[in-house]
């Protein structure tokens, strides 16, 4: 049975997010999505609003997301991939600037964990232009966010 892990920050999620985790659905037979607890920074979502956020979105998903389940992590990708018995750690690529830093990580989590691989998607071209940052400072200049969004992250970013 394949299982992959999506990490991420997903502060909050995205259609581009969450067309990877349809895509990786449909190649993998469970995926994990695992939202990083970072202490060091002050997410524009709180870790439970993010957690609802993605849960209700992928419940709305072809399928009602069977496959997928949503959990936290405050540690190392690989370590999380160990503990779950996930072999692959998948991330998307908008355009060809993720591809240094995203290279970059894959070939570290590869020093640390050789077992473990990363596949890349590349994101769907109508979702290349949208990021998590983006989204923030959009919203928090109150611009209109809904077509980059799913509908409980929009509720929740609304004062
Ligand atoms: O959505 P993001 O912020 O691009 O996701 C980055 C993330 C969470 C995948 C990355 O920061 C990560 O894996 N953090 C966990 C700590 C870790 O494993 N660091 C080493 C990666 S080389």
């Amino acid at each position: 049975m394949s299982h992959a892990i999506y990490p991420g920050t997903f502060d909050p999620i995205t259609v581009g997010h969450l067309d990877i985790v349809t895509r990786a659905q449909a190649v993998f037979d469970r995926l994990t999505v695992a939202v990083l607890v970072n202490p060091h920074k002050q997410p524009t979502l709180a870790l439970d609003d993010r957690l609802a956020a993605i849960r209700e979105a992928i419940a709305g998903l072809p399928g009602s997301g069977r496959g997928i389940e949503v959990v936290s992590f405050g540690g190392l990708t690989v370590d999380l991939a160990h503990q779950l018995g996930a072999a692959t750690i998948v991330r998307g690529l908008r355009a060809v600037t993720d591809i240094g830093s995203e290279l970059q990580m894959a070939q570290l989590n590869r020093r640390l964990a050789p077992d473990i691989d990363t596949v890349f998607f590349t994101t769907a071209i109508e979702h290349a232009d949208i990021s998590s940052s983006m989204v923030r400072e959009i919203a928090a200049f109150g611009g209109d966010v809904s077509s980059m969004v799913p509908a409980g992250v929009l509720r929740r970013l609304r004062p």
